[in-house]
């Protein structure tokens, strides 16, 4: 794994987005994997800014995101579906057919977990995913204890992460206890991975990941067997190694 450490939030937001905007830049037929959270917001807002200043083109780029809650509408602005057309979608000139989400509204959620697995298959696989991490080392939705072997599944979401991810919900009880996520082994059947992280409460998950051995009580450890990892992380995520 390659690490890139940056000043700040800003500066990796600024040296992701332009790792993204070069791959878009250099191919006729990209695949992106895409991330939600907090970490790529910054990334998506230089993406806006390149599109508006320099023009490039998403016309022939197709993108796959990570997870998707389930039982939340599109129309719900907690929803990854509404995240992405928020922050990025609806600002670039991506064709909508080219653009995929897990349909975590969909009435046999085990169908629309193969269905999806396939897609990515169809395309040949990403080429580029972006990726952040949680505190528990979770990659996706992928919580400690998920197979490496899992292809895109359902996830009952760890309780920890519910509390994470509470901050964008009026209350605990409103975040969704289970989501649809691409598995481990549909993450690193990518090409090429970015994981960002920033900020001192990812410190203790990063020096798990470079210091631990692989193993799935810590999800992204199999990152370390991906021959193509890049690491942005900010002083702050990168205080304690
Ligand atoms: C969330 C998402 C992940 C994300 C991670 C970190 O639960 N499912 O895809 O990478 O947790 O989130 P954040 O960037 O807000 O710290």
């Amino acid at each position: 794994m390659k690490i890139i450490e940056v000043e700040d939030y800003n500066a990796l937001a600024k040296k992701a987005s332009e790792m993204v905007i070069k791959r878009v830049s250099q191919s006729s037929s990209l695949t992106l994997g895409l991330a939600t959270g907090s970490t790529p917001l910054g990334v998506y807002e230089h993406l806006r800014e390149d599109f508006i200043n320099n023009k490039t083109s998403y016309k022939s780029v197709k993108t796959f995101n990570l997870d998707e809650y389930v039982g939340l509408e599109k129309s719900n602005p907690n929803s990854y579906y509404y995240y992405m057309y928020k922050n990025l979608f609806d600002h670039i000139d991506i064709p909508s057919n080219q653009i995929h989400i897990p349909n975590g509204m969909a009435k046999d959620l085990e169908a629309e977990c193969q269905r999806y697995e396939e897609q990515i298959d169809q395309v040949g696989g990403i080429d580029l995913q972006l990726l952040g991490i949680g505190v528990n080392g979770h990659i996706g939705f992928n919580e400690p204890g998920t197979s490496f072997d899992s292809i895109t599944h359902v996830v009952k979401l760890a309780e920890s992460t519910r509390i994470a991810n509470s901050r964008f919900f009026h209350d605990l009880s409103e975040v969704p206890t289970h989501a649809i996520t691409m598995g481990i082994a549909s993450i690193m059947k990518s090409k090429e991975i970015l994981l960002l992280a920033y900020g001192l409460k990812k410190a203790q998950i990063l020096y798990d990941l470079m210091t631990k051995t692989i193993d799935e009580r810590l999800p992204a450890s199999i990152l370390k067997r991906h021959p193509r990892v890049t690491i942005i992380a900010d002083k702050k995520a990168m205080s304690i190694i």
